[in-house]
């Protein structure tokens, strides 16, 4: 006889929602699609349409020992995590919700939501590496993601050996057995593999296929450190790095998912083997992102197709406009990739090109800062993803601090403008970009 745990407990579990609509006689029903209502049933909202903002620091349980019970499962003693809704830092209606609909665009087995994108990458790291332990990661890295890695993780003794993004099969077995020999000297293990693609702001790609077969080749099973991969800059319309091996997706959401410049917030999506000590440590220390916060994102998420196709339409048409410009040196355009080792990636592993690139002006700061200040529609800000077109100097602004040898050695020049197109009209943003080039 199957086991009743409401009579054990004298507690019933939390009221169940409908089962969600995923297919209709065989035909698998779209993401876009799912994004309207996945996991929300708004018979348990009074019929709500929409969810409501459920503005609470905590939830009443049905009796004292339906409360233990919702511990064993928050504290790791019960496998399976909470069975029911606690307190506000650990799990809310609003962000369960917005977890479900994050999953479905990389066929997730569960994901976790955060307040920001670096909360995501902090409380990842914090999980799944200790001291002695070492982490390999791809370079470069979203600046504030090197800066964590490289100087506070190893306050609390984890190093770490990086290699470029671009790196052959070849490349990233030598990495591995170096991380090795140095998590053995150390006393720790290969604690995880970091990767970020494309690279921000080389818009280098990362052959995440290939780092599996080297992980794969280099570790016994269990002691296989995870694949871990920032896809904020192509996902999770252009790009699914679970599908490639990858083990654990992070996102900055304040970009294309949010998609507004209105909202910060972060995602992790993998198995829940990967995800379980993730959450645990999103509990204790309270990373998660709000109600209001993941309120916004689940009505981002029903655009999120609409908005990245329209801007990767307008950046295909700005690029090819750019391209021909007398005043431009060079595109770091996913678009633009010429036969080789970075094209082969980009076809086995993106369905597009985005709409963030790279633009060389001629000349140097000078000639870009005049460029900038010439712009009326695009925006001059720092950040991507939004339906406003933006622009920024990278070594005069996100990459400032870093050192004048390390900018060199990543391509990050003086001419370089980093564009993020948005969901305008196409025309007017070429219109605006050949004023402001005709200005330097
Ligand atoms: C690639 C990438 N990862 C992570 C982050 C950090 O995200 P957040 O600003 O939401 O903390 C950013 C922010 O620009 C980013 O570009």
């Amino acid at each position: 006889m199957p086991i009743d745990n409401d009579a054990l407990t004298g507690a019933p579990a939390r009221r169940k929602p409908k089962a969600d609509v995923t297919e209709i006689g065989g035909h698998p029903l779209s993401p876009s699609t799912l994004m309207m209502g996945y996991g929300y049933d708004p018979m348990l909202s009074e019929g709500s349409l929409k969810p409501p903002v459920f503005l609470t620091s905590t939830f009443a349980f049905e009796s004292a020992a339906a409360g233990k019970r919702h511990f064993e499962g928050i504290t790791g003693k019960r496998p399976g995590g909470a069975e029911g809704l606690v307190y506000s830092r650990f799990n809310g209606p609003n962000q369960e919700i917005l977890e479900a609909r994050l999953g479905v665009w990389e066929k997730a087995e569960d994901a976790l939501v955060f307040s920001s994108g670096m909360s995501a990458i902090a409380t990842l790291l914090l999980a799944h590496v200790n001291m002695n332990d070492v982490i390999v990661h791809s370079g470069p890295l979203y600046a504030a993601t090197e800066t964590l890695i490289a100087r506070i993780l190893s306050r609390f003794g984890a190093a770490y050996v990086d290699f470029p993004a671009e790196a052959s099969r070849a490349d990233m077995d030598a990495i591995l057995a170096r991380a090795k020999e140095l998590a053995a000297k150390q006393g720790g293990k290969v604690a995880m593999v970091y990767l970020e693609s494309p690279a921000n702001p080389t818009n280098a790609l990362v052959d995440v296929q290939a780092m599996r077969a080297a992980v794969d080749a280099a570790f016994a099973e269990d002691v296989r450190p995870p694949i871990a991969i920032d896809n904020t800059f192509l996902g999770p319309l252009w790009s699914a790095p679970l599908q490639h091996g990858a083990d654990i997706v992070l996102y900055s959401l304040t970009k294309y998912a949010g998609g507004h410049s209105d909202l910060v917030a972060g995602g992790v999506l993998g198995a829940k083997h990967w995800l379980g000590p993730i959450r645990m440590m999103r509990n204790t220390i309270g990373t998660i992102c709000d109600p209001n916060t993941a309120w916004m994102l689940l009505r981002s998420l029903e655009t999120v197709e609409l908005r990245m196709s329209r801007a990767g339409e307008n950046a295909a048409k700005v690029c090819a406009f750019l391209k021909q410009h007398p005043k431009v040196e060079g595109l770091g355009y996913l678009g633009f990739l010429k036969e080789g080792a970075q094209k082969d990636i980009f076809e086995r592993h993106c369905t597009g090109a985005g709409s963030t690139f790279s633009l060389f002006i001629k000349g140097g700061e000078a000639e870009s800062f005049r460029f900038l200040d010439a712009l009326k529609i695009a925006k001059l800000a720092v950040s991507l993803g939004g339906t406003e077109t933006l622009a920024s100097h990278p070594a005069a602004m996100t990459h400032l601090s870093v050192p004048d040898e390390r900018k060199k050695a990543l391509g990050i020049t003086d001419n370089l403008v980093r564009v993020s197109i948005g969901i305008e009209n196409a025309d007017d943003l070429i219109a605006d970009f050949d004023q402001a080039l005709a200005a330097v």
